[in-house]
Formats: structure tokens, sequence, C-alpha cells
């Protein structure tokens, strides 16, 4: 074959490979798009179980479960930062929601939840159901199901970048909470360690 038509012929075959694997990418992430929050209640319905680690119940006693909460008008803190960002009510102002609930303070189901779990593992809408995310016989095989289905790779060591962005999605400097004393800024940067050690674990699988 001549030089130039193998040329050719190899920038075709790689340019449809990239394409290929554009392709598969999109199609194992294009559920995201698609699923919606069914919030927390609907996981608290198996993961209060102490069988499985009562997640539930640890994360009630984290800050994150009283997200929406700190936003209350008799919040002194709260009113303090919405007069600052020009927001009247912070519990009804998605410029607070945003951060502080899941979804966003879209959804009115999910609004009063504070940043449940959904926040962090996905909307649940296509994988909530048992057989569409756990499995008893074969976890990889279900998470590898429950990611297709829209929620988010953030576990395990292998799982740490998109935690790390995850995290530092709400917790980063430009928001209008964002403290001005140097020393409270620096208490509440998230460093790589506490991301990779998330204080509040609450797995199944170690
Ligand atoms: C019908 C019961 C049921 C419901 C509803 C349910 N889960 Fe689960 N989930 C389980 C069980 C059981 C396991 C663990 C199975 C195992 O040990 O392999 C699990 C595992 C998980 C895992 C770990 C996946 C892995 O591969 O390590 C996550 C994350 C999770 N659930 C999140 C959620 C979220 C978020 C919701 C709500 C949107 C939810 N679950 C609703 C029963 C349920
Ligand atoms: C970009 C995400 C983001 C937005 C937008 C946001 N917050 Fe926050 N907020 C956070 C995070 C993250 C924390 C936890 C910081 C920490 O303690 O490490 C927090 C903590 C708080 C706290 C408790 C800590 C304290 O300093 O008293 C209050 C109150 C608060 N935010 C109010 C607000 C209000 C009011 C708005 C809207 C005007 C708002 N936030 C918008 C992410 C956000
Ligand atoms: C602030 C973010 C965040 C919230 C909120 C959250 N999780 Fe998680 N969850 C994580 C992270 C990060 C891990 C991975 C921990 C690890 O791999 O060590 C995890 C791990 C898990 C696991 C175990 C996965 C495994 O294979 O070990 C289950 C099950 C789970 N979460 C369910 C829930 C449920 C149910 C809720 C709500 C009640 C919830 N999570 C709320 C971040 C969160
Ligand atoms: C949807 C936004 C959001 C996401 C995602 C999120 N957080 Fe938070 N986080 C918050 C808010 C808002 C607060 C403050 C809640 C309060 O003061 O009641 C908070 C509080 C905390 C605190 C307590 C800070 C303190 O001052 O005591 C820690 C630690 C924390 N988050 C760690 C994490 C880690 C680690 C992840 C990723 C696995 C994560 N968060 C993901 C919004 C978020």
């Amino acid at each position: 074959m001549p030089r130039a038509r193998k040329t050719v012929l190899c920038i075709a075959i790689g340019v449809a490979g990239v394409f290929a694997v554009v392709l598969c990418y999109r199609h194992a992430y294009s559920n995201r798009a698609t699923a919606t929050h069914v919030g927390i209640k609907m996981c608290r319905k198996c993961h209060e179980s102490d069988g499985i680690g009562n997640q539930y119940k640890i994360w009630s006693g984290t800050p994150h479960a009283k997200a929406y909460q700190v936003l209350a008008p008799n919040n002194p803190r709260a009113a303090e930062y919405g007069k600052k960002a020009g927001v009247a009510n912070p519990q009804e102002d998605v410029r607070c929601l945003r951060c502080h609930t899941t979804g966003g303070g879209r959804a009115s189901e999910t609004r009063e939840e504070g940043v449940g779990c959904e926040a962090c593992h996905g909307p649940g809408s296509l994988y909530f159901e048992f057989s569409n995310h756990a499995s008893f016989d074969n976890r990889e095989a279900a998470y590898r199901k429950a990611v297709r289905l829209g929620m988010y790779p953030i576990i395990g060591i292998e799982g740490i970048k998109a935690r790390e962005k995850l995290c530092l999605h709400c917790h980063r400097d430009e928001r209008p909470c964002y403290p001005e004393s140097v020393e409270e800024q620096k208490r509440q940067r998230l460093s790589l360690s506490i991301i990779a050690n998330f204080i509040y674990r609450h797995p199944i699988r170690r």
C-alpha cells in the first residue's frame, strides 16, 4: 500500500477509535441526566437497618443533616450571610439552597432534608430499588450497574478523584457564607486527607 494511503487509513482508524471511546463514555454516564431525586425517606427504608450499617443514623448525627436548618431566619449567622448576599430568606432562595439541600432546592420533597444521601450518591430514581444497586453475591457488578443508572462513582479509593470534586463543589471559597477570619478559613478548608478518610464514614464494604 502506498505510504500516503497508509497514513490516511491510520488516521481514519484513529478517529474512529476516539469516536468509539467518546460514545461508550457518553452511554455509560447518560443516565445522570435523566435520573431525579427521590428523597431521603426512600433510602431510609432500608439504610436505617443495623444489618447493613445504619447509614441513616450515622448521617443524622452529622452537620449535613442540619444544613437546611442552619439557614433558618432565627440563626443570626444565616441572616448575616443572607443580608450580605442580598438574600431575604435563605431557606427559600436557591443561592443558599444550592449547597444546603439535596438537589439544590429545586424540588419541594428534598428541600428540607439538608445535604442528604442523594446529594453525595447521586439522584436515585433509577437505582434506588434493591435490584438496581445492591447485591449480596456480586457487589462489584451491582455497583457498576448503579453507576450506569446515575449513582456517583465516589466510593472507595478508586472513586477518590470524583469524591474530591463532589466535596469541593460545595466546600469552596466562593460562597456567601465563606468566613472572614483567616483562622476560620483554614479550619473550614477540606484537605484531601479529610476527603479520603471521610470523617462521617458509613461504609459496608470494610
Ligand atoms: C430496598 C432497599 C434499599 C433501598 C430503598 C435503598 N438501598 Fe442502598 N443498599 C441496599 C442494600 C441491602 C445494600 C447493600 C447490599 C450489600 O451488602 O451488598 C445497599 C447498598 C448501597 C450503597 C453501596 C453500593 C456499593 O456498591 O457499595 C449505596 C451507596 C446505597 N445503597 C445508597 C442508597 C441510596 C442513596 C438510596 C436512596 C436513593 C438507597 N441506597 C436505597 C438496600 C437499599
Ligand atoms: C457553594 C456552596 C454554598 C453556598 C452557595 C452557600 N453555602 Fe453556606 N455553607 C457551605 C458549606 C460547605 C458550609 C460548611 C462550612 C464549614 O463549616 O466547613 C456552609 C455553612 C454555612 C453556615 C453554618 C456555618 C456558619 O458559618 O455559621 C451557614 C449559617 C450558612 N452556610 C449560610 C449560608 C447562606 C445564608 C447562604 C446563602 C446566602 C449560603 N450559606 C450559601 C456551602 C455553601
Ligand atoms: C457528604 C456526602 C455523603 C452523604 C450525605 C452520604 N454519603 Fe454515603 N458515602 C459517602 C462516601 C464518600 C462514601 C465512601 C466511603 C468510603 O469508600 O470509604 C460513602 C459510602 C456509603 C455506603 C457504603 C459503600 C461501600 O461500599 O462501603 C453506603 C451504603 C452509603 N454511603 C449510603 C448512604 C446513605 C443511605 C446516605 C443517607 C442516609 C448517605 N450514604 C449519605 C458520602 C456520603
Ligand atoms: C451539596 C453540598 C455539599 C456536599 C456535596 C458536601 N458537603 Fe459537607 N457540608 C455542606 C454544608 C452546607 C455544611 C454545613 C452544614 C451545617 O453547618 O449544618 C457541610 C458541613 C461539612 C462538615 C462539617 C464542617 C464543620 O465546620 O464542622 C464536614 C467535615 C464536611 N461537610 C465534609 C464533607 C465531605 C468530606 C464531603 C464529600 C464527601 C462533603 N462534605 C460534601 C455541604 C456539602
